[in-house]
């Protein structure tokens, strides 16, 4: 699917207009019914949710970065551009002041726009915004020259994606919202619309995908090592102060300033 990594991933072809077989673990944002496969060609209305297959707190922003102009709820911390309402946060009035907008712990992201994306995996199922697409592949380059198969799982998820994954499949497991907030973002709050989170799995243990056990593979092993030489880092640490799950698999590029404002000025958190 990587296409530079050999993997190729399916699409969401799969991906049924009601979930079924929500068989999980009790991790999983995404779950085994609606993922991809690596065998699976067709193309679907959802936007690739593959089966082959982030943290630092940071306060004290200039006043003239967070004092931008003033902007509808909505607009967010995580804009597709570098324009000073996409950056405001709407809750702030000064430097020392932390992001209050948030639901049930997760932050407000903006979609990347279609033509700022590019795929990651040869049949075009999953893609990232540029920058982080093309390291990505880099990463995914070097971490096979190692012998490590890196597997995009899920990469850029419209809020139609993320509407199902966490409406829908928090219905059929009958989870009421905080419960199904601790795996799964509501739609407008997750990291994967803005084109730079990906979720990755490693090909010699897809038992692992998108389960906490992925920290014992030798993939997360290597990213540990490796992914920031490639300007990604793991989202949801253990302990997190958004209160989401630990999600080794779940990574995001920072390696432009338009990566760095959006996940950096979102969380907007004090110095520690
Ligand atoms: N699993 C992460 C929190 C998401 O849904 O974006
Ligand atoms: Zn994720």
């Amino acid at each position: 699917m990587i296409g530079s990594a050999g993997v190729d991933a399916l699409n969401n072809s799969s991906l049924p207009e009601k979930p079924v077989n929500l068989s999980k673990s009790s991790s999983d944002d995404i779950p085994v019914a609606v993922r991809d496969t690596p065998d699976t060609k067709h193309p679907s209305r959802w936007k690739p949710i593959l089966i082959v297959v982030s943290l630092a707190a940071l306060g004290g922003l200039p006043v003239s970065l967070m004092l931008s102009a003033p902007t509808p709820p909505r607009q967010t911390t995580a804009s597709s551009s570098p324009k000073p309402e996409a950056t405001a946060n709407p809750t702030s009035t000064n430097s020392e002041s932390t992001n209050t907008e948030n639901l049930l712990g997760h932050l407000p992201y903006q979609e990347a726009p279609p033509s700022e994306l590019q795929p990651i995996t040869s049949d075009g199922g999953i893609k990232m915004r540029t920058a982080a697409a093309e390291k990505f592949k880099a990463m995914s380059a070097a971490a096979q020259a190692n012998g490590i198969i890196l597997v995009p799982i899920s990469g850029f998820r419209s809020l139609e994606d993320q509407k199902h994954l966490f409406f829908d499949v928090k219905a059929q497991r009958a989870q009421v919202a905080t419960k199904r907030a601790e795996v799964s973002a509501p739609p407008g709050y997750s990291e994967h619309h803005t084109g730079y989170a990906v979720d990755i799995g490693d090909r010699n243990t897809p038992a692992t995908n998108l389960s906490q056990s992925f920290e014992n593979t030798a993939a997360f092993k290597w990213l540990e090592q490796n992914a920031a030489r490639y300007s990604f880092e793991i989202s949801f640490t253990k302990g997190n102060p958004q209160g989401v799950n630990y999600e080794p698999w779940h990574w995001r590029f920072v390696g432009d300033t338009q990566s760095l404002e959006t996940f950096y000025k979102a969380h907007n958190l004090p110095r520690p």
